[in-house]
C-alpha cells in the first residue's frame, strides 16, 4: 500500500513547539554534537521540511558551512525559503528532492548527509541509501534519525484504552534497527546506533492533546482506519482526553518520552 507522509506545514511546526516547550533535552544539541559541521563543510539534508535542522547547522558554523536543504513538499519548501530570507542566510538553499528518485548531484559531493524523521520512508531503502552514499565524499557521513519502537509509549498506551484499539506504530520505528540499520550498514564502511531520551512533561492535559491532534497528518493512514470523517474523529479526540484526564489526575503530570535512534555511518 502507498502511504502518503506528506505533513502539513502547521503540524509539523507544532509538534517542533511542543518538544522545545516541554522537553527536558534539545534533540538540535545532540544533532550537532554527534556531526560537529565546520566552517567550508557542504552538506545535504534530506527531508528538510521547513529546514529546522539547516538552520541549526548555519548557526554553528556560522554562515561558512555550504548547505541544502532537500524535500518534496512544495508548501514546506516554501516555509524554508522564506525563513532563510528573513534570517539572511545566504549558505543554505532549499530544493524540490524526492527520496524514491535519484538525487540530482554528483559523486562525492558532501561532507555529510543528514536526514530527521524523513527518509526512513522511502519506498526502496536499497535504492534511497545508495543515492545517499554516492553523493557523500569518501570518509564522509551519513546520519539519519528516527522513532525508536519504544518512543512516545505513554501516547500510544492512552490512545489504546481511549479506542480500546491497538494503534499500528509508525512504520518507520519498527523499520529503524532493523531494515534500516542493515540496509545502511551493508552500504558504507562503518555503521552505528546511538540513542537519544527526551521525556516531555505536560503540566496539563490540554498541550498533550495539541499534540494529538497534531499528529494526524504524520500518522494520517493508519488513523483514518480509526475514524470516519470529522464527526467521529471529534468523538475520538474526546475519549482520549477523558483517558489523558484520569492519567494526570492520577499521576499530577503526563510524560511522554520522546526515544530517538541515530544511525551514524561513514563512507
Ligand atoms: C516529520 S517531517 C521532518 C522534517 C524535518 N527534517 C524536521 O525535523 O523538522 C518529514 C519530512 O519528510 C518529507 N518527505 C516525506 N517523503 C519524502 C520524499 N519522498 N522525498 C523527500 N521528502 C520527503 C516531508 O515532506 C517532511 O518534510
Amino acid at each position: 500500500m502507498e502511504i502518503n507522509y506528506q505533513e502539513t506545514s502547521k503540524d509539523l511546526l507544532k509538534r517542533i513547539d511542543i518538544h522545545e516547550k516541554y522537553g527536558a533535552r534539545n534533540i538540535d544539541k545532540w544533532n550537532v554534537e554527534v556531526l560537529d559541521p565546520q566552517p567550508g563543510y557542504k552538506i545535504l539534508d534530506v527531508g528538510c521540511g521547513a529546514g529546522k535542522q539547516c538552520f541549526l547547522y548555519s548557526d554553528y558554523t556560522k554562515g561558512k558551512a555550504d548547505i541544502t536543504g532537500g524535500d518534496f513538499s512544495e508548501e514546506l519548501l516554501e516555509k524554508a525559503r522564506a525563513a532563510k530570507i528573513e534570517r539572511g542566510d545566504k549558505n543554505v538553499n532549499f530544493q524540490f528532492l524526492d527520496f524514491n528518485k535519484p538525487f540530482a548531484f554528483p559523486d562525492n559531493t558532501f561532507d555529510f548527509v543528514s536526514s530527521a524523521f524523513a527518509i526512513y520512508y522511502a519506498a526502496d531503502l536499497q535504492f534511497t541509501f545508495s543515492e545517499a552514499h554516492r553523493v557523500i565524499k569518501p570518509g564522509g557521513s551519513l546520519f539519519v534519525t528516527g522513532p525508536l519502537p519504544e518512543n512516545k509509549q505513554m501516547f500510544y498506551e492512552i490512545i489504546k484504552e481511549a479506542t480500546n484499539q491497538a494503534i499500528p506504530p509508525m512504520p518507520g520505528s519498527s523499520r529503524f534497527k532493523g531494515d534500516i540499520f542493515k540496509t545502511i550498514s551493508s552500504i558504507f564502511a562503518k555503521t552505528e546506533l546511538l540513542t537519544f531520551e527526551n521525556p516531555l512533561t505536560f503540566p496539563e492535559v490540554a498541550p498533550f492533546i495539541d499534540y494529538v491532534r497534531a499528529s494526524l497528518s504524520e500518522d494520517r493512514k493508519l488513523w483514518t482506519s480509526m475514524f470516519n470523517g470529522k464527526e467521529e474523529y471529534e468523538a475520538m479526540i474526546g475519549k482520549i482526553e477523558q483517558v489523558a484526564t484520569r492519567w494526570f489526575e492520577r499521576d499530577g503530570k503526563l510524560v511522554m518520552t520522546k526515544v530517538v535512534g541515530g544511525i551514524l555511518a561513514t563512507k
